[in-house]
């Protein structure tokens, strides 16, 4: 391991771009498969990688997709989220805050209540076994009308208390933020954070409609932003939270080589960017990847990297207290690692 690679490993970080679903290993899926007895059209887990390659957000999502159906049971749910907490754990995140597509599963019949309590189960488990604390944020699908995603709102109210936001994935272009204005206005009165993707395919337009709509509380990718200047000034200005995602962008053509990433033009700009892994399942690494990969192609040093760090606590939904506690454990680490 490099001085840098241990450095980034140890550095404490928060994870606020991760969709649960996303972090299904082909070891997994094809064990889920054989266990549920839910064919799959691949016949080995080498064959499962070889599909991962995408020229666009489209051809991910038509794979993820198909993916998730080998999640049946609560346990399916639990053994996902569990690896992922073991993974983000060795890659020093001490706090990770996961999306769910609950439409994904509850359009194939199974209930909400499977899929939640699945996860939950995994992050009592993960906080006591890693020490990793995590929250969820339930994700709109908005490929689908907003009468569902008002029906998803709805099936999720017995859970409310143990969701902290709602967010909006899937395909972006042809799918507006303002198509939503509605179910994130009544999320917002049952008090949950909002966020939503904008800007990573999408023009920015969605990232403006995001802001002045949905009212986010946190931009996710939001690369787009930066063709305004105006609309990139204001979200520095507001300290608006980036969750950016460098190999996700690399892989679904957002960016053609990880020497164009923008990851160090958005800190010059003074936006509060983060670094994250998205999906990390089928973009080829975790969140430690992720800085690494960004650092070398962009010439990022150990300053941009704490700051990446600490942005991702300054930008999570933990409250002051445990973000000072956060930060300033954060820097005793920079200190002891000088
Ligand atoms: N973009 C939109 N929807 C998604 C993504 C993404 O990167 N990952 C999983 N759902
Ligand atoms: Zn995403």
């Amino acid at each position: 391991m490099t001085d840098l690679t241990s450095f980034v490993r140890g550095l404490p970080k928060a994870e606020l771009h991760l969709h649960i679903e996303g972090s299904l290993e082909p070891e997994l899926m094809v064990r889920l498969a054989e266990r549920n007895g839910v064919s799959i059209p691949f016949g080995s887990v080498e064959e499962v990688r070889a599909a991962y390659s995408f020229t666009k957000l489209q051809d991910f999502l038509d794979i993820y997709y198909q993916g998730a159906n080998v999640l049946r049971e609560q346990r399916d749910f639990h053994d996902l989220a569990a690896a992922y907490f073991d993974r983000a754990a060795a890659d020093g995140v001490v706090h990770a805050e996961i999306f769910f597509d609950p439409q994904t599963h509850t359009d194939r019949g199974i209930r909400f209540a499977t899929v939640i309590e699945g996860l939950l189960s995994a992050m009592a488990e993960a906080e006591d076994k890693h020490g990793l604390t995590s929250k969820l944020i339930l994700c709109f699908l908005r490929h689908l009308d907003e009468d569902a995603a008002f029906a998803t709102l709805e099936a999720a109210e017995p859970w409310l208390d143990r969701i902290a936001g709602v967010g909006l994935d899937s395909s972006e272009v042809g799918h507006p933020p303002e198509k939503f204005a509605r179910v994130f206005a009544k999320a917002r009165d049952k008090g949950l954070k909002i966020v939503a993707h904008a800007g990573e395919e999408g023009p920015p337009e969605y990232v403006h409609q995001a802001l002045e709509i949905l009212k986010i509380d946190r931009l996710d990718h939001g690369n787009r932003s930066l063709e305004d200047p105006v609309l990139t000034a204001h979200l520095a200005r507001t300290g608006m939270t980036l969750t950016v995602c460098p190999l996700s962008n690399l892989k679904l053509c957002v960016i053609d080589d990880m020497t164009q990433h923008p990851i160090d033009r958005m800190l010059r700009t003074g936006l509060r960017a983060t670094i994250n892994s998205d999906d990390p399942a089928y973009f080829g690494g975790y969140v430690v990847d992720n800085y690494l990969a960004a650092a070398e192609a962009r010439g990022l040093d150990r300053d941009d990297i704490v700051t990446l760090a600490r942005n991702s606590f300054l930008g999570s939904f933990l409250d002051d207290e445990t973000v000072a506690a956060h930060c300033a454990r954060l820097d005793a680490y920079v200190a002891a690692n000088a």
